[in-house]
């Protein structure tokens, strides 16, 4: 049902797909995502949706491959199909007109900011694009963004491309230099908060992309807790959005760990990944439910 249309390698572990889904591709929202199963018995893991095309129905994904379902759906070939794609999932983003806006971006969250890009601009806002990475093969969709954007920096962390240094380096920049209405951030959860400590002294309102584990995407299991302006929210069904400025990072970095330490146990003991077994999503469920 889900065919795989166009395949692409972005860069070293990093694919897109072009897959056929006319329900998902005529309802979804930018902000919102999917939980994708690439065959049979495999579990559900959450994705962002980078680009639709209504009218063929198709919708397409970008992701890096970190593990155990990411390398599967890495493997799929063009005209075979995903055994099971359910959304769209999440809260749309608020967008609206706010002036200039600043999106920052790290690693894959390049392509996860690539829809929010469009939507504010669409939106009649100034959009200022800044992506980071660690080096310029691991730079990814800086065509797109640069359409999508009204101007688009650059920051790689070794300096072999564009500035030397880190977005963050960059959005202190422009915040020196012009009035910004707002900033939007996507990646690694340590750029996020300190785009968050940065923009929360200088008073400009920020909204963050949170992508915690999750297991069922549903409401169910707690695994996606997060904490934000002290209340528990799930971003399956709360989020993935937040107000940056109310996003307990600590928090948010406490439980990612976690789900690491548990990742780690299972390597060390020779056990397959907690997501690959039945087992492994008790484990998981349990430890969303129990930890606080
Ligand atoms: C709303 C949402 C949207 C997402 N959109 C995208 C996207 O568009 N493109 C993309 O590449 N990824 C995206 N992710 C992250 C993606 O879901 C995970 O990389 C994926 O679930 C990993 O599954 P796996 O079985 O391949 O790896 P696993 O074997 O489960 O894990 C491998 C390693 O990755 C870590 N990991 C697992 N899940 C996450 C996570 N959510 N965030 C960070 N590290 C994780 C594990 O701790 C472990 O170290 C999104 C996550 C969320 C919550
Ligand atoms: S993934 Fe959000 S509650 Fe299960």
């Amino acid at each position: 049902m889900y065919e795989i249309l166009n395949k692409q390698i972005l860069a070293e572990d990093v694919k897109r797909l072009d897959v056929s889904a006319p329900n998902i591709a005529k309802k979804i929202q930018p902000g919102q995502f999917v939980s994708v199963s690439p065959e049979e018995g495999d579990e559900h893991i959450p994705l962002s949706i980078v680009d639709t095309d209504p009218q063929k129905g198709v919708i397409s994904l970008i992701f890096q491959e970190v593990g155990l379902t990411t390398g599967k759906l890495g493997t799929l070939p063009i005209n075979e199909s995903i055994f099971s794609i359910l959304g769209p999932l999440g809260v749309p983003s608020k967008i609206d007109k706010k002036g200039v806006v600043v999106c920052v971006a790290t690693g894959v969250g390049s392509a996860q900011i690539l829809p929010i890009c469009r939507a504010y601009r669409k939106a009649g806002n100034k959009v200022i694009g800044i992506i980071g990475a660690k080096t310029k093969r691991s730079l990814l969709l800086e065509a797109q963004m640069r359409l999508s954007c009204n101007k688009l920096l650059i920051a790689t962390n070794d300096g072999t491309y564009e500035r030397r240094g880190l977005a963050t380096d960059i959005l202190k920049e422009i915040v020196a230099q012009q009035k910004i209405n707002f900033v939007y951030a996507i990646g690694s959860v340590d750029m996020m908060q300190a785009v968050c400590v940065f923009t929360k002294e200088k008073k400009i309102k920020t909204r963050v992309y949170l992508n915690p584990v999750m297991v069922d995407c549903m409401g169910m299991c707690g695994s996606c807790r997060v904490k934000v302006g002290g209340k528990i929210l799930l971003a399956c069904i709360e989020g993935p959005e937040f107000d940056g400025h109310k996003v307990d990072f600590q928090y948010f970095n406490i439980r990612m760990k976690a789900f690491e330490e548990l990742d780690r146990w299972d390597n060390q003991k020779g056990l397959s990944s907690p997501k690959k077994s039945e087992s492994g999503i008790l484990t998981r469920f349990l430890s969303g439910i129990l930890r606080k």
